[in-house]
């Protein structure tokens, strides 16, 4: 049995919160939950919130789907690098990217240099319970969903591994993720 170390009382998440200068980035594959977790993360510490890819969507006011469709992976990895760099510029606050962001080398040096990167991983199982309950994803679309997470999964754990900061989200409840992101960023602050 794994016992979790104790949360932070509300008064030392208060002090935490008001020691973030940065905005916090959540980075990790798809379905490892960051949007949901940011969202209970930034309540918790009563900051913004932001998620890339509804930021996108707002811009291009398109889906991630048809952006993909239209005009390409690229073309959506250019708009997504300009957005993010836009939201880091904005202060303290909880940033859910992308799976793929953090892989591409410009947007991550722009997220390490203005930011503070949390990598969300999951294990595979995990992740595909989560991912089969949309199927939005366009890099889902054209295989099986299985061998597709666990091979971008393997290629990109190099780059998620440049995050200074990791924590596991087990197939429980995201609360205790979030709990496990706080008592990371109180160490590392
Ligand atoms: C992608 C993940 C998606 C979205 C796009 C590409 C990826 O975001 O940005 O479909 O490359 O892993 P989520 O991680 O929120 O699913």
């Amino acid at each position: 049995m794994t016992i979790d170390a104790p949360s932070l009382s509300d008064s030392e998440i208060r002090t935490l919160a008001t020691r973030i200068d940065r905005p916090v980035v959540l980075v990790g594959m798809m379905g490892v939950g960051k949007s949901t977790v940011g969202r209970k993360l930034a309540q918790l510490l009563g900051l913004p919130f932001a998620d890339a890819d509804e930021e996108i969507e707002q811009a291009a006011q398109m889906s991630v789907g048809e952006i993909f469709e239209r005009f390409g992976e690229d073309y959506f990895r250019d708009g997504e690098r300009r957005v993010i760099a836009r939201l880091l510029e904005s202060g303290p606050m909880v940033l859910a990217t992308g799976g793929g962001a953090f892989v591409q080398p410009a947007t991550r040096a722009l997220i390490l240099e203005r930011g503070i990167a949390v990598w969300l991983d999951s294990d595979v199982e995990t992740l595909l319970a989560r991912v089969s309950r949309r199927d939005t994803r366009p890099l889902l679309r054209d295989g099986d969903p299985r061998e597709i997470v666990t091979r971008l999964k393997a290629e990109r754990a190099s780059s998620y591994a440049e995050a200074p900061i990791r924590v596991t989200s087990n197939p429980g409840p995201h609360g205790d993720t979030v709990n496990r992101i706080l008592q990371e960023l109180a160490a590392w602050l």
